[in-house]
């Protein structure tokens, strides 16, 4: 996998630019598309600390995170006065509170098993956080977990790689139906530039996706 080191350090030195405090509006206005029944569980892959998990959990869904940070699984609790408790499950620490479960420890060792009544995924800047080769683990790893019909609401930005180095990594729509196309229906929902992404010329995308 990529270093943890730079994402642990990125956490211990409070550099989170990818962190935004109001909900993503593509989640707001597409999750309800999926038509899903209260109580279902989604999962949120490298979640961060993002307020995306509280409105999912307003809607009444069971949300489980995945973090390789102890530190934003905690800072997300605290900072949202969420009472929380601590245990360990498998291969990962478990912090939980209300109807939210972060499990902290590596995407990558996630069983189906820790993912029970997963009925969709919210991947905003996860997929793009990864680098080159991570990604087809990523989305590989997603196939094997992940049960037929499940829904995946996905977020990608594309710009010119050689102006920036990642992450974010840009992921072109091809590359969307090359990692997705062999086991998901796809369907485009939006594309515009981003409100602003560092004076880069880029287009972000969001993508209805179901496990066929
Ligand atoms: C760009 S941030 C995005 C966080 C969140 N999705 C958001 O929108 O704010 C990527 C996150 O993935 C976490 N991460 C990176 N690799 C991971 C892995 N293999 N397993 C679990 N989390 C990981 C990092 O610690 C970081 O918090």
């Amino acid at each position: 996998m990529e270093d943890p080191n730079f994402w642990h350090n990125k956490w211990e030195t409070n550099i989170i630019g990818f962190h935004q405090d109001s909900y993503h509006n593509a989640l707001v206005k597409y999750w309800s598309d999926f038509n899903l029944n209260n109580g279902s569980g989604v999962l949120v892959p490298l979640c961060g600390k993002t307020s995306d998990m509280i409105w999912l959990a307003e809607q009444s869904y069971r949300v489980i995170g995945v973090e390789l940070s102890a530190i934003a699984a905690k800072d997300f609790f605290v900072e949202n006065n969420i009472p929380y408790e601590m245990s360990t499950t498998g291969q990962f620490q478990k912090y939980q509170g209300g109807n939210i479960t972060i499990l902290v420890g590596d995407f990558f060792d996630l069983t189906r098993a820790d993912i029970p009544n997963v009925k969709a995924v919210y991947d905003r800047a996860a997929l793009i956080a990864l680098p080159d080769e991570m990604r087809a683990r990523y989305t590989g790893h997603l196939e094997t977990i992940l049960s037929r019909g499940t829904h995946i609401l996905l977020i990608t930005l594309a710009y010119n790689q050689s102006q920036m180095d990642g992450p974010p990594f840009s992921v072109t729509g091809k590359e969307v139906n090359t990692a997705f196309g062999t086991w998901c229906e796809i369907k485009q929902l939006d594309t515009a530039p981003p409100e602003d992404f560092r004076g880069i010329e880029a287009v972000e995308s969001v993508y209805g996706l179901r496990a066929k």
